[in-house]
């Protein structure tokens, strides 16, 4: 059993809000105590309207939610625009191209359950230091939130059960440049700052493990031929993307850390391997890589691919909640 908080930089559905529906939809593996946001695929005010509105689809709107850093330590959109300039395209920005603001979620309507008013840093850091040895962080965005609460309380590191997070590269290439993965690439100080801090057992689950499950469109059409509230949104947010031939593919990164939590045997093969994230300001900004002088971390490699999918299409077509 873990007992979860859940970072994330949120989505629509795919693939955070839809790895958050994973869990919640086995309390007999997984607790979740709370839900922090941080900036990244969105600002945080509209990831979080993202969020609330798929807590409440689940019938979990009792797990709370904070609101966390709208902005990485370093990072800007106007140093991504230099690197640009200088270095060639980023294909991904996230929330540094996003404006201020904010839309209501899929419905049309905001959700009535309102962000805790704790900021997302404090909370962590109490949350951890009065269960010392029970959380498993779970982090599916940047890294943030996590380094500015090892900066606050670094005593925190050691009374983690675990850091289980997606981001970095191992051994294949990045998604948003030739060199880096989006979430180590839009806060590699916090990513580095974060392997660096001697949380006794830390759990990477980068591009290396999540290119071996590309969704193709025929399971996409399966998964949502099964009409519920979850894969209404799913269609919704993945339709146009699959709009473009049979051929089409996309990922769900985030899932596959989700699923590992709830059942373990998904993942076939992992290393232990020591691994560097790359802040020097250049064309491999935010890259990571095996490097003697990288920090120890259990990087996960393989997957059983209808295992996965088999948990992935069950948890996402239950009709949990109640109909909006
Ligand atoms: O590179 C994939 C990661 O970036 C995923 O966590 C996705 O949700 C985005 O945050
Ligand atoms: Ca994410």
């Amino acid at each position: 059993m873990h007992r979860i908080l859940f970072d994330t930089d949120s989505a629509v559905f795919n693939d955070d809000a839809a790895a958050l529906a994973m869990l919640l939809g086995r309390p007999d593996r997984v607790e979740i105590l709370g839900v922090t946001v941080v900036a990244g695929n969105h600002t945080v005010p509209q990831g979080a309207e993202h969020m609330l509105h798929l807590l409440e689809l689940a019938g979990a709107p009792d797990v709370p939610l904070y609101l966390g850093a709208h902005a990485p330590l370093v990072n800007t959109p106007e140093r991504a625009a230099r690197q640009e300039a200088r270095w060639g395209p980023i294909s991904f920005k996230g929330a540094f191209d996003e404006g201020s603001e904010v839309e209501p979620p899929h419905g049309g309507r905001f959700a009535a359950v309102r962000p805790r008013p704790t900021d997302a840093v404090s909370y962590l850091v109490d949350t951890v230091a009065r269960h010392p040895g029970e959380i498993t962080l779970v982090a599916v965005g940047p890294l943030t939130n996590v380094a500015l609460a090892l900066r606050r309380d670094p005593g925190i590191a050691g009374r983690l059960r675990s850091l289980v997070f997606m981001g970095g590269n191992a051994r294949v290439p990045g998604n948003v440049t030739p060199a880096a993965e989006f979430n180590f690439w839009f806060d590699p100080e916090a990513a580095a700052e974060v392997l660096g801090a001697g949380i006794p057992s830390v759990v990477m689950f980068g591009l290396d493990i999540t290119n071996h499950a590309p969704l193709h469109r025929p399971r996409f059409e399966r998964i949502v031929a099964a009409d519920t509230p979850l894969t209404r949104l799913m269609r919704h947010d993945m339709e146009p993307a699959f709009a473009s031939g049979p051929g089409a593919t996309q990922y769900v990164w985030d899932c596959i850390t989700a699923a590992w939590l709830i059942d373990p045997s998904v993942v076939t093969r992992s290393e232990r391997l020591p691994i560097r994230v790359e802040r020097a300001f250049g064309p491999s900004y935010g890259g990571s890589s095996v490097d003697p002088d990288g920090s120890a971390v259990e990087v996960m490699l393989d997957l059983d691919l209808e295992r996965f999918y088999a948990l992935y299409a069950d948890l996402i077509t239950r009709p949990l909640g109640p109909e909006l």
